[in-house]
């Protein structure tokens, strides 16, 4: 099963195992990692999975388009690499992905 890390702002770093297939939002709610909220499930409404993509792994996971590119333009603090942590589906080829959580969704 993939590995994902995710990086808290204050530099907590933690890995979850996340099936191939789930998003990495929903990797970061069920092992309880608090700066992804994930309030709507995951439908791309709400922006409280948003994360930033490490520099060195955000071409293979891609940019973001169109709803989403949208709702990103909401986010506190967005960067270039900003995405919401939903609409990434866990690949094999994701398996070590690095994602940083801003300090706050809100
Ligand atoms: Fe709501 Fe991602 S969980 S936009």
């Amino acid at each position: 099963m993939p590995i994902i890390h995710y990086v808290e702002a204050n530099g907590a770093e933690y890995e979850a195992e996340v099936s191939v297939g789930q998003s990495v939002m929903q990797g970061a709610v069920d092992n309880m990692i608090d700066g992804i909220l994930g309030e709507c499930g995951g439908v791309c409404s709400c922006a409280t999975c948003h994360c930033y993509v490490d520099e060195d792994w955000f071409d293979k996971v891609g940019p973001p388009e169109g709803s989403e590119r949208l709702m990103l333009e909401m986010v506190p603090a967005p960067e270039p690499t900003s995405r919401l942590s939903c609409q990434i589906k866990v690949t094999a080829d994701l398996d070590g992905l690095v994602v940083r959580l801003p300090a706050s969704q809100y």
